[in-house]
């Protein structure tokens, strides 16, 4: 496929971009040689699926992004209020940059700050330079990397007196299993020091009806998002998946209070993905498990901050729409010394 961009011409972007495809191919052949099938729902977000997310936050049925957004503009001013001067503000997955700029331009009518937004789609980084290209005071750095990555080039560039304030917005939280989150949580800690501060998302349990139909929405928007996944295998591995022979399934777990998104064989059918060097049977109705959205209780989220590290100091809950900012911060280091 030609791509017609300069930096194809950077040797450097070109190995990576290779590893990015590698590593895309070892995912794939690993989660469908797995019983029962699985792919990553990172690898939902290239240039289309991404794009189809963007209408996705546009649904009716889909209140999420809008009741996210909300929050921060509504309460950008009192969440400032929260934070120390002098920051450093880094953000797990910037995507369009549209909600965040409210909170970016209630620190910036304050101090000059830096922002550093981490993702690993370049187009996701570019479309947020130019949905904040006009806000004066913010000195704007993308890191194309993974989160923990660019957290910690973040980190290393902090000066003294400078605190780092982490925005991990949108409920992408909700895309690890329990578990997963924590250990995540952690790791954003370790990068952290003692009064950083951590401003996280997360969609809260509601009816099942609207949650399901949020997931599988009338217009087919996230069937389409869902289905690009083997659209992708087939465009980057050379895949020969017929996406007429699958189905967008969704169904909720009450026990695990999570949506999940599989895709379902529709026949008996093969698929060959030679870059991933894989042949794979289906039978009818088999499925790949392609995103888990947990869904939390607001009661959960203390003792999450407390066993990663973290104080919970304040919390803004939307009320159209049950979704909730926490603001904590970063807990004094542990004793090495001390009792477990
Ligand atoms: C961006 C991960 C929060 O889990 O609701 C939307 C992704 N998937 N519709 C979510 C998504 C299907 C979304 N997050």
């Amino acid at each position: 496929m030609p791509v017609f961009d300069a930096s194809v011409h950077n040797p450097r972007r070109v190995k990576a971009a290779r590893t990015a495809q590698d590593d895309f191919a070892r995912a794939v052949r690993a989660g469908l040689s797995r019983s029962p099938r699985e792919l990553p729902s990172t690898y939902l977000y290239d240039a289309v699926g991404s794009a189809l997310f963007e209408v996705i936050t546009l649904l009716p049925e889909y209140g999420l992004s809008r009741a996210d957004e909300r929050l921060l503009r509504l309460w950008a001013q009192a969440m400032v209020q929260q934070l120390p001067r002098s920051l450093l503000v880094a953000e797990l997955g910037s995507g369009s940059g549209r909600k965040t700029r409210w909170l970016l331009e209630a620190l910036a009518a304050r101090e000059r700050l830096s922002y550093f937004p981490i993702d690993v789609s370049a187009t996701a980084l570019l479309k947020c330079r130019q949905e904040l290209s006009e806000l004066g005071a913010v000195s704007l750095v993308g890191l194309e990397a993974s989160y923990l990555d660019g957290l910690q080039e973040v980190a290393a560039r902090r000066r003294p007196g400078q605190s780092l304030l982490v925005l991990f917005l949108g409920s992408t939280i909700g895309n690890f299993s329990t578990p997963q989150a924590e250990h995540f949580l952690r790791e954003i800690r370790r990068r952290q020091e003692p009064g950083d501060m951590l401003l996280i998302g997360t969609d809260l349990e509601k009816d099942v009806q609207t949650m399901l139909l949020a997931y599988a929405d009338p217009t087919g928007v996230t069937a389409a998002f869902n289905l690009n996944l083997l659209a992708r295998i087939n465009r980057e591995l050379g895949g020969d998946f017929k996406l007429s022979g699958f189905e967008h399934v969704v169904r909720y777990d009450a026990v695990g209070r999570r949506i999940e998104m599989h895709l379902r064989s529709r026949h008996r059918q093969t698929v060959s993905i030679p870059a991933a060097n894989l042949v794979c049977q289906f039978r009818e109705g088999e499925t790949i498990w392609t995103e888990t959205c947990h869904k939390f209780r607001i009661g959960e989220l203390a003792g999450m901050a407390e066993r990663t590290g973290y104080v919970p100091l304040a919390r803004w809950v939307d009320q159209e729409w049950p979704f909730a900012e926490s603001l904590w911060v970063a807990a004094p280091n542990a004793d090495p010394n001390a009792d477990p």
